[in-house]
């Protein structure tokens, strides 16, 4: 039975981490849908849409959309899909600091969902997929089989991000990464646009104490048992 995996969760909580896991173990693939709203910040950027206030100029960024093809290529050597966005590899670019800042305002906006969405729903459409974001579950495969929904201690969080960003050779302190996180997680869970909620169907995974091999266990577990019950009812 070939399933639609839908996490979700706050921002830094290692989603990518288990979905990646997960689609190399049942040879699913893997759509990181947060990669495709950075891509699109990485694009408001280099095409100065933001303002010296961090402010997307919405106007312009709705008319460009049509301009902005954001794609992910599975890449054999590090065997992980890297995002391109207009032809070029922005795997880099889209995991700075500066994206951070401003990725949940430019992922609030009406017409950029949309169009991410209609993309999400086009690439998952065949099953046999694991997605992470913060609405998969609530909007865009709310029929998704299995529903995470992950968390994980705030601290604990900052300290992985900080780990991801000095691996990078980007210094920051935690105090700094916190706030972010704290501001990011409020913006995507106050949006009028899908905001960041848990859907009533979704099993909690909080990952503060749990090694990434405890927490594909845990997810196994939840398939092998859904395959179970389907046996018991067919
Ligand atoms: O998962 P991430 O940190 O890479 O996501 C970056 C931002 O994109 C995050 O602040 C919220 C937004 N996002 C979203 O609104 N909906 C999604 N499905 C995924 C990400």
């Amino acid at each position: 039975m070939k399933i639609t995996i839908a996490i979700d969760g706050f921002s830094s909580c290692g989603k990518s981490t288990i979905a990646k896991a997960l689609a190399q173990k049942l040879n699913y693939s893997y759509i990181d849908t947060g990669a495709m709203y950075r891509a699109v910040t990485v694009y408001a950027l280099q095409n100065k849409l933001i303002d010296h206030s961090k402010k997307p100029n919405f106007e312009q960024l709705i008319a460009a959309l049509p301009n902005i093809k954001v794609v992910f290529i599975f890449n054999p050597h590090t065997k992980t899909s890297e995002t391109f966005l207009n032809g070029i590899n922005v795997d880099r670019e889209i995991r700075t600091m500066e994206v951070n800042e401003i990725v949940s305002k430019i992922s609030s906006i009406k017409e950029v969902r949309e169009k991410m969405v209609a993309l999400q729903r086009e690439m998952g459409k065949n099953k046999a997929v694991v997605l992470d974001g913060r609405d998969i579950g609530t909007n865009v495969f709310p029929d998704a089989e299995l529903k995470i929904f992950m968390t994980a201690d705030n601290l604990i969080r900052a300290q992985r991000r900080l780990d991801e960003l000095r691996s990078k050779g980007d210094y920051h302190d935690v105090s700094e990464i916190l706030q972010n996180l704290l501001k990011r997680d409020y913006d995507d869970m106050h949006r009028k646009e899908n905001p960041l909620i848990k859907a009533k169907d979704a099993i909690i995974l909080d990952n503060t104490d749990l090694s990434k091999e405890e927490q594909l266990e845990f997810v196994l577990k939840l398939i092998a048992d859904m395959q179970l019950t389907k046996d018991q009812v067919e």
